[in-house]
């Protein structure tokens, strides 16, 4: 039920630090300790490489997951499409270990590839959202995300539930190989659920900068790098889903090698900026679009903000601020879908469940 809510979207863009608080819960033990099921620790410490398969707004999670698996737990990660991948499997390592990311748990795209690796007799492990569903059932393992029923087609709590289970299997399989982690996960979410409520209760701002920036214009760009730039995928999706304006995410150093020809005087360009490692090059970015007469929209982390950027988000650790970041991309793109009239929670020409390939 959306209760006094006018969009299921915006009920479960609000839930998120709800979600996040339970998934802590979920995941911990009497001792309040991170854990996962022991099987699974097992399937991945058999592994030489984890395959994530996903579609669409799952596999932009699926790619944030590859660093916590590769950053955090040391194991190496390839990300794919399933619908690719299916019918171009690459050459594989002796002991991959599939892990399937779907909220639904019945993407037909996903499911094809379970049914082939199962029959070349590798292990699976689904993440999903829904206990029972069909690639729940026919993989091996599942990590549950407990974000509870998800309406609206466009995902936004289902997304931060997969990327925050990603880093619990990552850093509790860490530990159980006695790797050096380095922080508090439980903590470190703890205040990434303060964060993204901090963001949720900022709609008015939210609402401001789609009017500011995605009024009137007929495409958008967002860039990023690290991090920053899975993020860019997700915030430009969402936009074009529910609001039709056509939106593409880049590595803010790849637009310079074509797709800068399509910034004219006005284009939104939303700039993220939460990577130390990378903020003076994704600045380097804006300053390129600006002279081409981008309309720049950053949003950076404190910390590493500067005067004029448009937008703060809170301090995170820095492996889990798509968490945060992506906030502020599904409340402006639900505004802008609004202000355009469109049916947000129904956008035309997509359905929740994609069950045919
Ligand atoms: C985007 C969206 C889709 C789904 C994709 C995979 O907002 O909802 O891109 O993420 O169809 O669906 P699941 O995760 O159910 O396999």
């Amino acid at each position: 039920e959306k209760g006094t809510y006018p969009h299921y979207m915006l009920k479960e863009i609000d839930e998120q630090p709800a979600v996040l608080r339970k998934i802590i819960q979920a995941y911990q033990d009497d001792n309040g300790n991170l854990t996962i099921d022991p099987a699974i620790l097992t399937a991945l410490k058999e592994a030489d490489r984890l395959y994530i398969i996903a579609a669409g707004t799952s596999y932009h999670a699926g790619l944030v997951g590859k660093e916590y698996f590769e950053k955090i737990a040391g194991i190496p990660v390839e990300v794919h499409i399933s619908s690719e991948f299916g019918y171009n499997i690459p050459l594989l390592s002796k002991k991959p270990l599939f892990i399937f990311i779907t909220q639904s748990g019945e993407t037909a795209d996903s499911r094809q590839v379970l049914v082939k690796v199962k029959k070349m007799g590798y292990p699976s492990l689904t993440v999903t959202n829904v206990q029972g569903s069909t690639l729940s059932r026919e993989a091996d393992h599942t990590l549950l995300l407990h974000a509870g029923p998800e309406i609206a087609v466009a995902s936004t709590k289902a997304y931060v539930a997969q990327i925050a289970v990603l880093a619990i299997a990552a850093t509790v399989f860490a530990e159980s190989q006695a790797l050096p982690v380095g922080f508090d996960l439980t903590q470190e979410l703890g205040i990434v659920a303060n964060a993204v409520q901090a963001m949720v209760d900022a709609k008015d701002e939210m609402e401001q900068i789609a009017r500011d920036f995605l009024e009137v214009t007929r495409n958008a760009f967002f860039i990023g790098r690290q991090l920053d730039y899975h993020v860019s995928l997700e915030g430009a999706l969402k936009l074009k889903e529910i609001s039709y304006i056509q939106a593409e995410g880049f590595a803010g150093g790849e637009l310079k090698h074509g797709t800068i020809a399509l910034i004219e005087e006005g284009t939104p360009v939303f700039a993220l900026a939460t990577q130390e490692e990378v903020s003076l090059n994704i600045r380097g970015n804006v300053k390129e679009v600006v002279a081409r007469g981008a309309n720049p929209c950053i949003i950076s982390m404190a910390g590493l903000d500067e005067e004029g950027d448009t937008l703060v988000i809170p301090h995170v650790h820095p492996l889990l601020t798509p968490l945060v970041s992506v906030v502020p991309l599904q409340l402006i793109s639900y505004y802008a879908s609004l202000h355009r009239g469109c049916d947000v929670d129904k956008p035309r020409n997509l359905a929740k469940s994609v069950t045919v390939e």
